[in-house]
């Protein structure tokens, strides 16, 4: 997680009490893993572990890791039996080792995709799979675009190589796969409107997934340009006294053959 960003600002503690959907959604990811009893799965940015140890108490033997540290403690403090450790996901230290490789809303975050598949799959024994959600093509774009146009507005430059975030189409991440050696048995590119919990459900996901967009700024000019994105995206992403997020995510599979 949090590829692009130099210090450790991720918020553990926030992402717990504000953010668990992240995990509740992966459930329905590690369906399509279908772990076994026994199996070795590396879980890819685990984040505060909840995930992992739902392998682990089904007879996985797991390890979780991430880049940020803030979250590896938080994981290592919940779940003091499983392996957690911060790792790069560009530069994976594991060879030949597990039966599957799951990954659940990171690969976003890495924006040297093919370094990360390439250790991925040296990182898998030979027949592994690799099974992954992540943002797609399009994601969040409503949110996005109207924090870039805000900042605009106030006469902040905005340059593309500041985007936080790599959103690939379906074909060309099937492709960077298809290169480095997986065979892909599934690729899907869907819509998941996802509901934020609270009047402050906007706000809370930026300070949580965006802050880096507001980087170098005084608190007093982000408290002002969060305030014209929440008022601008009141009539798209608010209804029924609930906010929801744009996401579109790709799912993929692939299996080291
Ligand atoms: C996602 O899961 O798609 C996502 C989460 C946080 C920031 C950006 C994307």
């Amino acid at each position: 997680m949090a590829e692009t960003v130099k210090a450790d600002s991720w918020n553990a503690s926030l992402y717990d009490s504000k953010h668990a959907f992240v995990s509740q959604y992966g459930e329905d990811l590690v369906k399509l893993l279908a772990p076994q009893q026994g199996e070795s799965i590396l879980d890819l940015g685990c984040g505060t572990g909840d995930l992992a140890n739902n392998l682990h108490q089904i007879g996985v033997h797991i390890i979780g890791i991430d880049k940020s540290e803030n979250m590896v403690q938080q994981a290592q403090n919940k779940y003091p039996d499983i392996i957690f450790n911060v790792e790069d996901a560009v530069s994976l230290p594991f060879t030949n080792e597990f039966d599957a490789v799951f990954s659940n809303a990171t690969l976003h975050w890495v924006k040297e995709p093919k370094p990360a598949l390439q250790g991925i799959y040296h990182a898998l024994k030979q027949g592994g799979r690799f099974v992954a959600e992540f943002g797609g093509k399009g994601n969040v774009q409503t949110i996005t675009d109207e924090i870039i146009n805000q900042l605009r507005i106030y006469g902040i430059d905005f340059r593309s190589g500041q985007f936080p975030w790599y959103y690939p189409s379906i074909g060309e991440y099937a492709a960077l796969m298809e290169q480095v050696g997986f065979r892909v048995t599934l690729a899907q590119h869907y819509d998941r409107p996802t509901p934020l919990e609270g009047e402050n459900g906007l706000r809370n996901w930026i300070e949580m997934f965006a802050f880096s967009m507001f980087e170098g700024l005084s608190a007093e000019t982000k408290a002002l340009i969060m305030n014209r994105v929440e008022k601008a995206l009141k009539e798209v992403l608010y209804q029924n006294g609930q906010w929801h997020a744009d996401y579109k995510r790709i799912r993929v599979v692939g299996v080291k053959e």
